[in-house]
């Protein structure tokens, strides 16, 4: 399966036909409990929290798409990331990225560092304050590239590299570039993480995550936790993310196309300050996102000055939807201050530059000269 190309992969990997039926798409088996063969024997399933037939195929789908040893399904992205520091103990040392998804820092802050677990923000964009900041103790390295929402990139492989020569792991959020565009195993790292509520569900009606491991000690790892910890994707949202897969080539290809044309349109805009879309070749790490990613995605963030234009701006459009979230393919704009980074306090949000003019866009797969008409009129009115 690994030897055929991406479009191929996303159509075909986990999900062949039903062998008992022969159901062309993977049946949803809301067996809670399986029967057991005899005493100590099973067919391969015993209790959905263990393992589910439906869970397996997206499992062996994420696997095969992000070129992983295993994959694992989780309730949520946050799930996820919860499942993933898992792996560490009191003691340890966690990196991570200083502007990352603030859910993120909510749950290291609040819950993980009740854990004994020592957590720091370092900006990994700098590769020199990632070195000086590890420590013998430090376990893993966690990033998000590019981030939410400033659209600011960490060179994964020279992290890796950095991070292997040290001892260390490296996990990445490959949530805002889906493995279509980006693939930090192939470029070294040792976990990447997602959340499927975003382009690999794609149509915003499941809230799911996951983790792609590369060695078998994460397979053991990830399924301990959650057989243990009990966070696991309910057969049907696994159903929907397969669904979702097997279009994301495609869809992926629609959302790039309008990513960039608003992007140039924003660019030249009188009201837009400090637009952040790596796929320009003005944005400081261009040449960093054509090499690490295999497109420039339909993730961007602008300035629009104070948070009262950001209500005019937001107020005034017709189709882009004013919500969180990103990666549907409905277009979506957010003011990052009172929604994705509400859980930061204003000092955090301060050092993180998420001032109250920033506006996050999802671009969607609409029609690109309706987005760009409906951004248009919006910032007249802003
Ligand atoms: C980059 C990133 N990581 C993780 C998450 C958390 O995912 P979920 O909402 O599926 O728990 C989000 C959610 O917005 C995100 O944008």
């Amino acid at each position: 399966m690994s030897s055929y190309k991406y479009a191929t992969l996303a159509v075909h990997a986990g999900q062949h036909p039903d062998p008992l039926t022969g159901a062309v798409n993977v049946p949803l088996y809301l067996s809670s409990t399986f029967e057991l063969t005899g005493i100590g024997t099973d067919r391969g399933w015993d209790y959905s929290r263990a393992g589910n037939p439906t869970r397996d195929r997206l499992e062996a789908a994420l696997a095969a798409l992000e070129g992983g040893t295993s994959g694992h399904a989780f309730a949520s992205g946050m799930a996820a990331i919860a499942a993933l520091v898992g792996m560490l103990k009191t003691g340890d040392h966690l990196l991570c990225s200083h502007n990352v998804y603030a859910g993120t820092v909510r749950l290291f802050n609040q819950i993980v560092s009740g854990y004994g677990i020592e957590i720091e923000y370092v900006d990994t964009s700098n590769l020199k304050a990632v070195e000086a900041a590890i420590r013998p103790a430090t376990k893993l390295i966690h990033i998000e590239t590019p981030s939410n929402p400033l659209m600011v990139l960490s060179d994964i492989a020279a992290i890796s590299k950095i991070a292997h020569a040290h001892g260390t792991e490296v996990s990445v959020d490959n949530t805002f570039m889906s493995p279509v565009l980006q693939r930090p195993l192939e470029l070294g790292a040792d976990i990447v993480m997602h959340s499927t509520t975003k382009y690999l569900n794609g149509h915003s009606d499941g809230i799911g995550g996951a983790l792609i491991g590369s060695k078998p000690e994460h397979k053991d790892r990830f399924l301990l936790i959650q057989k243990a910890a009990g966070a696991i994707l309910s057969p049907f949202e696994c159903f929907l993310v397969l669904r979702g897969i097997k279009t994301m080539p495609l869809r992926i290809r629609q959302h790039e196309e309008n990513g960039r044309a608003v992007a140039e349109f924003l660019s030249a805009h009188p009201k837009v300050r400090s637009l952040a879309y790596p796929g320009l070749k003005s944005h400081p790490q261009h040449e960093l996102a054509a090499r690490q990613q295999k497109g420039f995605g339909s993730m961007m963030s602008f300035d629009i000055g104070t948070r009262e234009a950001a209500g005019r701006f937001m107020e005034a459009l017709k189709i882009f939807i004013n919500a969180e979230s990103l990666g549907g393919v409905e277009s979506l704009a957010s003011h990052s201050a009172t929604t994705t980074h509400a859980a930061l306090s204003d000092a955090e949000r301060e050092a993180a530059g998420i001032t109250q003019g920033i506006i996050r866009l999802s671009i969607g797969i609409e029609d690109k000269e309706d987005l760009i008409a409906d951004l248009d009129q919006a910032l007249a009115k802003a």
